[in-house]
């Protein structure tokens, strides 16, 4: 695999929760890649056609641990087991409809769950570089047209994203209290920051009531896809955007500890925001066939309908921005959903990797 990050990630001991997750699989396989030993702990994946089953990563992987976030002595044991130099912290509950269905566990494994992983942070000296994911609806959504920066207020309408504003209340509480950067070399020797990244898509994503999922279980049923929200605009970006992004970020944390570790927003180009309806048309575009249905329902619960990111700060600062379009990104969404019946998962994600970074 081409490094673009020079032999940083060889070696290095790598813990990824949420890594049986989208994003975690993803991440878990271009770290593997790269050479890194990685720690995975997450829940059991929720189906057999998940990208973290299908691509094995399980098994290449140094250890492949089931484990709840909610339990912090656990989490302890873990961190202390495997003495990881590097965190990136995924495992969460991440669906806004079904945050109105499970508030009180949204909270419990978002807000206390990251809390116990902080704690473990705290507890294992070996870390040195954390990067807490929480999400763009960590903002106090105003409906606004710029995009929100870094130091906007932090809250959140539904249970999901209030309780990743919350999250990031914590993350920045646990900065200031146990991992000050005033104090760091004398108190401590940890770097944390959080990311932010916007409606992220991309291969082996099976999530209900998320727009790509829906779109191919309509497509693998021969249905025709139903819309719910055509006119909601999001920050889409492929999963491999973010990620790029966090393996920067961790990389520039582990060499000047204190210049990085705060909060940064990992999304599109302002010009690359489109409509779920766009989206959905791209899609069965690149997909090659599929017929959208406007199914939208005023008595639906809320969800936000204007939501973007500024992504000022991580393209000056850290020399990060996206690379692909909407064209080039639902080609790699499109390519993981039409091969991975007929090939190996593992091979079409390295594929997709080699892609992206020649892009
Ligand atoms: N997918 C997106 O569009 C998006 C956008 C912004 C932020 N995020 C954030 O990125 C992260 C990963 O999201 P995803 O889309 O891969 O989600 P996912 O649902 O595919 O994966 C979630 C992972 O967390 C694990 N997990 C859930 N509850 C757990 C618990 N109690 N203990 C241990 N592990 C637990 C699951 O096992 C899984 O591995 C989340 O923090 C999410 O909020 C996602």
């Amino acid at each position: 695999m081409k490094d673009t990050f020079n032999g940083f990630y060889a070696g290095k001991r790598v813990l990824v929760t949420g890594h049986t997750g989208f994003k975690g699989s993803w991440l878990c396989i271009w770290l593997h890649g790269l050479g890194a030993e990685v720690v995975g702990v997450g829940l059991e994946p929720y189906t057999e056609k998940d990208n973290f089953v299908l691509s094995g990563i399980g098994g290449k992987i140094m250890a492949d641990i089931r484990a709840d976030i909610r339990d912090g002595r656990k989490m302890k044991e873990l961190f202390a087991q495997y003495r990881p130099e590097i965190v990136f912290h995924l495992a969460a509950q991440p669906l806004v409809r079904l945050s109105y269905e499970i508030p009180v566990e949204t909270y419990e494994v978002n807000v206390m769950g990251t809390v116990n992983v902080m704690e473990a942070i705290r507890a294992t000296d070996s870390v040195k570089v954390a990067v807490m994911i929480t999400t763009d609806k960590c903002y106090d959504n105003k409906e606004r047209l710029t995009g929100y920066k870094e130091d906007d207020p932090f809250g959140g309408y539904d249970p999901y994203s209030s309780s990743k504003g919350a999250c990031e209340i914590a993350i920045q509480s646990w900065r200031r209290s146990f991992f000050n950067p005033e104090d760091y070399g004398t108190k401590h020797h940890i770097s944390l920051a959080s990311v932010r990244a916007g409606n992220v898509i991309g291969g082996g994503d099976w999530a209900k009531d998320r727009i790509v999922p829906d779109c191919i279980r309509a497509l693998e049923a021969g249905e025709p896809i139903g819309i719910r929200s055509p006119k909601a605009v999001r920050p889409w970006e492929h999963v491999l955007e973010p990620l790029s992004g966090y393996l920067l970020l961790a990389k520039k944390m582990w060499e000047q500890p204190t210049e990085y570790c705060e909060g940064w927003n990992f999304g599109p180009e302002a010009q690359a925001l489109s409509t779920v309806w766009d989206v959905a048309s791209e899609l069965v575009r690149q997909y090659g066939q599929g017929e959208l249905r406007d199914i939208s329902n005023p008595a639906a619960p809320h969800e936000a309908g204007l939501l973007t990111l500024d992504i000022t700060k991580a393209k000056t600062r850290l020399g990060w921005h996206p690379t692909l379009d909407m064209k080039q990104t639902m080609a790699l969404v499109a390519d993981w959903y039409k091969r991975y019946r007929r090939e190996d998962v593992y091979s079409i994600c390295m594929d997709e990797i080699a892609c992206f970074l020649a892009s």
